[in-house]
């Protein structure tokens, strides 16, 4: 075995719960699975968790694929590139964004943030709040997530660049560029979700190794939708940690002005 089981077995001896320190130090990629179960509903709340995570304008335009069927595993580890982190995985998810749906999110945002702000705004200052969520979620982000053969996203870079000459402006606004916020997104709730399956003590594999047209066909998603991540949860088996983890000079990567 691993030193990690034994460290879990220890911490649970002692009845004591992993600090965040502790967490994530304990989250690796793991590559090879003991062949035991996993509680789906904790990993479902881990996933409950990961919907927490920061998100670009609170558009959300994520979803999150929990496999645990055995036969959609397998051919979903085939399209992994049969990958052991994959073929020996009890679960699997499959973080998906769904860019095509901005304009339906843009809707429901504009309706929980007026709940919002009829809850919790002064009274003089709700109709300006409100008249500004609907500027907000109604033009502007209608204006960035539009796509149209990326000449939108060029119109829209010429705009920014004009405006730019006389005040500071964000400039990241091209199609391929909302599709980068959109990936970022679903990548910080990927990244939430295997520190909560951590604190669960249990593991995670992040795969960008797969065959996303095969993933795409195998979930039946739409065109519009584009596969973030596969995440492979399980409990690591002896070996299934490749080696200690290595991380260039912490002085290299980091800079303090
Ligand atoms: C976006 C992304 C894609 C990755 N794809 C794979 C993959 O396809 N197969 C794999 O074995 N590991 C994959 N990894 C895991 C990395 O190799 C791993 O995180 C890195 O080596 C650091 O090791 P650690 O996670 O144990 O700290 C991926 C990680 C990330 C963040």
């Amino acid at each position: 075995m691993s030193e990690y089981p034994d460290f879990l077995a220890n911490l649970q001896e002692l009845n004591h719960k992993m600090t965040f320190s502790e967490i994530v130090h304990y989250r690796r990629s793991v590559r090879l699975y003991q062949q035991v179960p996993l509680e789906p509903d904790r990993v479902k709340m881990c996933l409950e968790l990961a919907v927490l995570a920061p998100n670009s304008s609170n558009m959300q335009l994520w979803e999150f694929f929990h496999i645990t069927d055995k036969e959609i595993l397998e051919k979903l580890a085939h399209a992994c590139l049969d990958q052991t982190a994959a073929s020996t995985a009890p679960q699997m998810v499959v973080f998906v964004t769904r860019q095509d749906l901005f304009r339906s999110r843009t809707k429901q945002m504009i309706a929980l943030e007026t709940q919002n702000v009829l809850k919790n705004s002064p009274k003089e200052k709700q109709e300006k709040r409100v008249k500004r969520w609907h500027l907000y979620y109604g033009r502007i982000i209608p204006f960035l997530y539009t796509k149209g053969f990326g000449i939108i996203g060029l119109l829209r870079k010429i705009i920014v660049h004009l405006i730019g000459l006389f005040r500071p402006i964000f400039y990241q606004v091209s199609e391929s560029d909302i599709r980068v916020v959109v990936h970022k997104t679903c990548g910080l709730a990927a990244q939430t979700f295997m520190l909560a399956m951590a604190s669960e003590g249990y593991d995670t594999c992040p795969m960008e190794g797969f065959d996303s047209r095969k993933v795409k066909k195998i979930l039946k998603l739409p065109f519009g939708a584009e596969v973030n991540m596969i995440i492979s949860c399980g409990i690591r088996a002896e070996g299934g940690v490749w080696g200690d983890r290595m991380r260039i000079p912490f002085e290299e990567v980091y800079h303090r002005r």
